[in-house]
């Protein structure tokens, strides 16, 4: 139990074997022969060891950094391209500890924001709904948001539902595309007519950049802020004008 909001560490296990990795490095660094020899290939096995070591731990590192700092700068850039009325219905796919969910409630006055996860602790340490839920009540929003567990491909809202939908380092995380495209169509299913959807994610971003425009819809991209975010984090702004 934690006396304060607990947004959660992305991706723990990938953070934990890039340490890993680097301390092996690290110790091959140290103890192997300085040169390798590969039939006519010499290969200078301790400074490749090195730079594999400094690699790794430098990402850990930058992975940890964005979990604990940059995600909340990266959180407040994606909300602040939207202009907030107050009364939106607000969507986050793949809420996990709640981030956007609790940022956008801080923003809607009479509107509501509900959040779906899957709850995978792979993608989010500490991943629950009760955890979530505690954020929620730390955050004194409980009142404007809901939770539900669901996928982001097969949604139980009906068309038009959400005036803007948000989904930061979620749809990645389904491994066929098929299933990604789908969780793309259900977005705009639920999106309302003149409704904003705001998706950030780390790779497969033209993929969905696509699937949105072939379903009718306007796409804007915005490059990844690099100090803010690791790995670098583009933003998808997909307008429903039609
Ligand atoms: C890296 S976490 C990011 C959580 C949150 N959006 C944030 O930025 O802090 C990815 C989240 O996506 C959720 N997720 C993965 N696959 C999903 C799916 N098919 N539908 C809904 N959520 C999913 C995971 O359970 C996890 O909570």
């Amino acid at each position: 139990m934690t006396s304060k909001p607990d947004y959660g560490i992305d991706a723990p296990g990938v953070i934990r074997n890039l340490f890993l990795a680097s301390g092996c490095a690290f110790v091959l660094a140290l103890f192997a022969p300085a040169l390798l020899h590969l039939g006519p290939l010499v290969v200078s096995l301790r400074v490749t060891a090195w730079a594999i070591g400094i690699g790794c731990s430098a990402s850990g590192f930058l992975m940890l950094l964005y979990a604990k700092k940059g995600k909340f700068l990266h959180r407040d850039r994606m909300l602040k391209l939207h202009i907030w009325r107050g009364s939106e219905q607000v969507l986050d796919v793949g809420t996990g500890r709640g981030l956007l969910l609790i940022g956008a409630a801080r923003r809607i006055t009479t509107g509501h924001a509900i959040g779906i996860d899957i709850w995978n602790k792979d993608d989010l340490s500490g991943n629950a709904l009760d955890r979530t839920e505690r954020n929620l009540a730390f955050e004194g929003v409980t009142e404007k948001c809901s939770l539900a567990s669901e996928g982001a491909q097969k949604m139980s809202f009906p068309n038009e539902s959400f005036d803007v939908i948000l989904s930061n380092l979620c749809l990645h995380n389904i491994y066929d595309q098929p299933t990604r495209l789908q969780a793309c169509k259900e977005i705009v299913r639920v999106l309302k007519t003149g409704g904003m959807a705001i998706i950030s994610d780390y790779k497969s971003t033209n993929e969905y950049a696509k699937a949105f425009r072939n379903e009718g819809l306007r796409v804007e991209r915005k490059r990844p802020n690099l100090l803010t975010t690791y790995p670098p984090l583009r933003i998808l702004v997909v307008r429903k004008t039609q």
